[in-house]
């Protein structure tokens, strides 16, 4: 038998334990496109699991659950001041941002040190402190989980919005990205419109801002509010930030003065759900072995013992509470299995 039943509490970052009926790892292309005929040949139903740091395990998982192993990195075409590299799926994100770095690279910086896979990145268009990957994102290659059949997708077929892309939205579940190519700076040009970054530059003592040190000020930043999943099981941002009509804000900003906001566009603005889900008294709340990060409420946690429906309880208690007190619904960030 291919497949085997498997638990996979080390292969998702809330740390849960739930099995996984039918698991089996891939490392190269001929392997996973055998593991997904045989799963076709027996109809049944195929989820890619890549670093399991944005899913909510609250169930055993009944499909053919596979696991992406590719490997590998290469520098591609040069086109003038522009690199293009590519990294297999199953590679650690922030192991191929440090590689991009050793290479003299610039651009992915700013998004050190997020947990999980190359191939899971483009799915929810990662990003963090004023860059998402679909800033640098040139193409990637995927199998139709369906045909076996391989397709490229270029940036513009991908449809990447604010945490958005196709693959998460009309075409989720139908394709196994392989492998994902970037276009990086090979002179200088940085981000650093995200406010802490330059005072933490500046405390580390560094004198002339280098790529190399954003990603180190970045990690910094991120040690110092986000739980180290290898010690406290989460997935990062449990929500997205919403996105209100400017109307709505302004009503809203009346009744709470000091309410932070970003501009989206004229007629709408992004509100941090951290500070909505913490004015609802949330952070630091803790009980059945789950709960709201105590220096970032916009993270929930399980301390060890926790279970992947009490997770998911509390994230719908949340949702309720920013409701009846704001009139805005949450909207969940990471994938519930
Ligand atoms: N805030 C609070 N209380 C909290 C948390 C935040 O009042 O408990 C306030 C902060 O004071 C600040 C604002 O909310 O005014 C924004 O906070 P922060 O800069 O920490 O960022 P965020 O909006 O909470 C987003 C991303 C993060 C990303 C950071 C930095 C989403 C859903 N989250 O968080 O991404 O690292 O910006 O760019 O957009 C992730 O997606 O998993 C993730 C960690």
């Amino acid at each position: 038998m291919m497949f085997k039943s498997t638990s996979l509490q080390q292969y998702n970052t809330f740390g849960l334990n739930a099995m996984a009926k039918k698991f089996a790892a891939f490392n190269n292309i001929e392997e996973c496109k055998l593991l997904l005929a045989a799963a076709a040949q027996q109809q049944m139903p195929v989820r890619i699991l890549g670093g399991g740091s944005n899913i909510l395990l609250t169930q055993d998982v009944e499909h053919v659950l596979l696991k992406n192993d590719l490997l590998g990195m290469a520098l591609l075409d040069r086109l003038g001041d522009l690199q293009l590299v590519s990294a297999a799926a199953g590679e650690s994100w922030h192991s191929f941002v440090l590689w991009t770095l050793d290479q003299g690279l610039q651009g992915l910086e700013n998004l050190s040190l997020i947990p999980g896979t190359v191939g899971a990145a483009p799915i929810q268009n990662i990003g963090a402190y004023g860059v998402e990957i679909k800033d640098y994102f040139h193409s990637l290659v995927a199998i139709d989980i369906s045909s076996g059949h391989q397709h490229t997708f270029l940036k513009q077929d991908c449809e990447f919005g604010y945490r958005e892309s196709i693959f998460k939205k009309k075409r989720a579940g139908e394709f196994v990205i392989c492998e994902v190519r970037f276009l990086l700076n090979t002179i200088p040009k940085y981000n650093t419109s995200y406010g802490a970054i330059g005072e933490v530059i500046a405390q580390q003592g560094v004198q002339d801002i280098s790529a190399r040190a954003i990603s180190k000020a970045i990690i910094a930043i991120r040690q110092s509010k986000l739980p180290d999943p290898a010690v406290i099981g989460n997935a990062g941002s449990f929500f997205k930030n919403p996105e209100i009509s400017t109307e709505r804000h302004d009503a809203l900003v009346q009744l709470h003065p000091q309410m932070p906001s970003y501009k989206v566009n004229d007629n709408s603005v992004k509100v941090p759900a951290g500070w909505l889900i913490e004015q609802c008294g949330w952070k630091g709340y803790s009980a059945n072995g789950v709960g709201v990060h105590k220096l970032q409420a916009l993270v929930l946690v399980n301390y060890g013992q926790g279970k992947g429906q009490d997770v998911y309880k509390l994230s719908a208690d949340i949702i309720a509470s920013v409701q009846e007190k704001f009139d805005i619904v949450l909207e969940r960030e990471v994938n519930i299995w």
